[in-house]
Order: structure tokens, then C-alpha cells, then sequence
């Protein structure tokens, strides 16, 4: 009997120890950041709070977490920014708000940011972010806030984007976008002026005369 408590005990012991192993080591929404912050020049260094060491980036400055320690707000507009996005930055799948406008960020949108299931809001404005518009940023079933303006991004505005039924604001104005203007699903109710300047990008009413693609 001794011998049996005695085992209990010690298999009790050595499952404490290797919660506590996972709970300092499972921390990839604190690598998805840091990863992010390696690859951007932060010369006001407000992401100094930022401490890979510590359990989960709760903490951090700029970060917001939920009561389980999921990181849900990524506060990082008007910051002085520069450098790349990261395809890391998928992996916080409890993010609903991501919020980098007003920085100098350069290079594409990852197409990974298309697996934020929960995202509400994606920031983006006022940047020099060029490339596309990925087409997995259909997936975002939550999203309510898509601002993309003021950038370099080139290409059609995607058309999986019209799926996206809690889609309230667009804005992809001061782009460089081609092809036509959707305009079904959410956007039936987006004003043209959140798509002016893109001299390429045609007017809806040309839309079903098959032009979409031809300049783009
Ligand atoms: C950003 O840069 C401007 C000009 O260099 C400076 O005035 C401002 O304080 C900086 N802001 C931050 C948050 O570092
Ligand atoms: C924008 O990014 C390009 C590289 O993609 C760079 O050449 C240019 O200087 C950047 N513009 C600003 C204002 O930093």
C-alpha cells in the first residue's frame, strides 16, 4: 500500500512539473510578437516592454490579453514603425483587433493574417505597404473594419472579400488597385470615396462587361 500512495504521489508530482514546463514554454502567441518586433526598426523604442523571458506578453505594452492570457488588441498605430509585417502574426488566433496604421511599414500583407478567425478589425492605413491584397483575407468571417488606405498595394480588389457579410467599412483609397469595384455582399453600402485614387481601379458600372481582369 505504502509503495502505491508512494507512486501516486510521484506521478502527481512529475504531472505538476510538466504543467509547469508547458505552461513557460507554450508561449507561441509571445513568439508570433517577437518575431514581429525582430523585424521592425522601433526608433521611439516603444516596444522595449516586450520581454520574450516572461510567461505570455500580456504585459507588454501595446498588448491586450483575455482572461486566459490570449492576446486579443495589437495597439501599434502612430508609433513611428518601420520594416515588415511577419507571416507569424497568423498564429494569434485570438486576435480581434490589429491596429498598425500611421507607420512606415513596408513589404506585403501575409497571407497568413487570412487564418485570424476571430479578427474585427484590420488597421493597416497610412503605411508603404505594397504588393496585394491577399485573397485569404476572405476567411475573416469576424471581420467588421478593413482599412488599407494610403499604401502601395497593386492588384484587383480581391473577390472573395464580398463574403465577408459583417464587413461594415472598406477603405482602400490612395492605392494603386486595378480592375473593377465589387459590388455585392458588404459592398453595396461602401461610399466610391473609399476607393478614390487608384487610377486603374474601374467604376462599378462597368462590372459584367467582363473587364474586370483586362488591366489588371
Ligand atoms: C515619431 O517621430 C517624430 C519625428 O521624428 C517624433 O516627433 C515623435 O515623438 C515620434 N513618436 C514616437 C512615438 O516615437
Ligand atoms: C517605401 O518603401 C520603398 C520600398 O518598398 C522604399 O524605397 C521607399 O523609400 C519607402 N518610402 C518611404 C516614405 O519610406
Amino acid at each position: 500500500m505504502a509503495i502505491t500512495r508512494r507512486s501516486t504521489v510521484f506521478a502527481e508530482t512529475l504531472a505538476l512539473v510538466a504543467a509547469l514546463f508547458v505552461a513557460a514554454t507554450a508561449n507561441s502567441e509571445g513568439d508570433a510578437l517577437s518575431a514581429l518586433r525582430r523585424s521592425l526598426s522601433d526608433p521611439g523604442g516603444v516596444l522595449q516592454s516586450w520581454d520574450p523571458t516572461l510567461v505570455n506578453p500580456c504585459t507588454w505594452f501595446h498588448v491586450t490579453c483575455d482572461r486566459d492570457n490570449h492576446v486579443t488588441r495589437l495597439d501599434l498605430g502612430n508609433l513611428n514603425l518601420s520594416g515588415n509585417l511577419v507571416p507569424e502574426l497568423g498564429k494569434l488566433e485570438h486576435l480581434q483587433y490589429l491596429e498598425l496604421y500611421k507607420n512606415n511599414i513596408q513589404g506585403m500583407i501575409p497571407s497568413e493574417l487570412g487564418n485570424l478567425k476571430n479578427l474585427i478589425s484590420l488597421d493597416l492605413y497610412k503605411n508603404n505597404i505594397s504588393g496585394t491584397v491577399p485573397p485569404s483575407l476572405g476567411k475573416l468571417k469576424s471581420l467588421v473594419f478593413l482599412r488599407l488606405n494610403d499604401n502601395r498595394l497593386t492588384g484587383p480588389i480581391p473577390r472573395e472579400l464580398t463574403r465577408i457579410s459583417s464587413l461594415k467599412v472598406i477603405d482602400v483609397s490612395n492605392n494603386d488597385l486595378c480592375g473593377t469595384i465589387p459590388t455585392t455582399g458588404p459592398f453595396e453600402h461602401i461610399p466610391l470615396t473609399n476607393f478614390e485614387n487608384n487610377p486603374r481601379l474601374e467604376g462599378p458600372e462597368l462590372q459584367g462587361l467582363a473587364v474586370y481582369d483586362t488591366n489588371c
